[in-house]
């Protein structure tokens, strides 16, 4: 394998948090120890870059953090980034640091911001998906996104206790900002009687007849995405609306799905991204993402990750089956 001269690499964690990241870092670095490479950590995403805010990262260390959630060199959105000025005293950065490749690991902004930045800047680059969004083409599995499911299904399982005890109709909204897999995964294992999706343009009129003949002696329960384009105060409304002797509740789940342990399925897939992140790199590639498909290891370009992602036809289908 060649190394291409590579012997600095800078990581950093851009965007929302998700769990894995830190595993993934912990591979990164391991990876690279074992060609002899260096590897600094850039704190706060792209604003660390810009204000050049590095730390040095040791295996040893972060061993030992694979369990925890969020990401130890934080993060951010960064406006700064979105300007010219911003990219190019991040360009500075990297010239000062002597730092030959960029590892970045964070959702569809970073992506974005990868791109841009590959226009000043040629030294490579690589992705790895991490956003419990699960929205970025090029990958079956985004890092954090497992565990956000899981924290959804513990939480609207607690809320059908209460629910059932009550007979009242909850509304549970899931994160997701222009996306629902955590809403249609974990809608459709809690059992949901609703879910409602970005993505599909659901008929509200079905699920309003079937709140309104609810026989009031059970718990309904609707799974609502953050993102869709209804939303749950509107939805909420609507149920009083046509049925307005429901007794309804209104449940956002919001970022505790972003907190806590990763499952063993982030904490693998960070570590399999991570390690495959270097493996990449080291055979030449640039400006890809690694990602997962079919349980294998794979490549994408940039441009293929920030396009449109779509919900495959297979859960569309479930939605379907389980909403009738
Ligand atoms: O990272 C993805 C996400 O959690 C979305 O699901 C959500 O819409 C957004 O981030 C929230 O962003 P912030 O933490 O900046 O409020």
């Amino acid at each position: 394998m060649s190394n291409n001269k590579i012997e600095h690499i800078g990581v950093f964690t851009s965007g929302g948090d998700s769990q894995g990241m830190n595993a993934a870092l912990y591979a990164i670095t391991k990876a690279a120890e074992t060609h002899n490479i260096q590897v600094s950590g850039i704190k706060k995403g792209y604003e660390g870059l810009i204000d050049n805010d590095l730390t040095k990262l040791k295996s040893r260390d972060l061993q030992k953090i694979t369990h925890r959630g969020g990401t130890i060199l934080k993060t951010a959105r960064s406006e700064r980034f979105m300007t010219l000025e911003g990219r190019k005293k991040a360009l500075q950065t990297l010239k000062t640091n002597q730092i030959d490749a960029l590892i970045a690991i964070g959702g569809d902004g970073t992506f974005k911001g990868l791109l841009a930045f590959s226009e000043i800047c040629d030294i490579p680059f690589i992705g790895i998906p991490g956003t419990i969004d699960n929205d970025l083409a090029g990958t079956d599995y985004t890092l954090g996104f497992d565990s956000a499911v899981n924290t959804a299904i513990e939480n609207i399982d607690k809320i059908r206790d209460t629910a059932e005890s009550h007979n009242r109709v909850f509304i549970v909204e899931v994160m997701g900002r222009d996306s629902g897999y955590i809403g249609i995964h974990s809608g459709l294992v809690v059992g949901a009687n609703g879910i409602l999706i970005p993505e599909s343009t659901q008929d509200l009129t079905y699920l309003l007849e079937k709140v309104k003949n609810y026989d009031s002696e059970d718990a309904f329960l609707i799974v609502v995405s953050e993102g869709d384009e209804i939303g749950t105060d509107l939805v909420a409304s609507k149920i009083k609306e046509v049925n307005p002797d429901v007794d309804l509740r209104i449940t956002r789940l919001g970022h505790v799905q972003r907190g806590g342990n990763p499952s063993a399925f982030d904490r693998m897939l960070g570590i399999r991204l991570g390690a495959a992140s270097v493996e990449v790199l080291l055979r030449g590639s640039k400006n890809v993402m690694v990602g997962l498909y079919n349980n294998m290891i794979c490549t994408t370009p940039f441009q293929g990750v920030v396009k449109q992602h779509h919900i495959d036809e297979e859960l569309r289908d479930l939605l379907e089956l389980f909403s009738s």
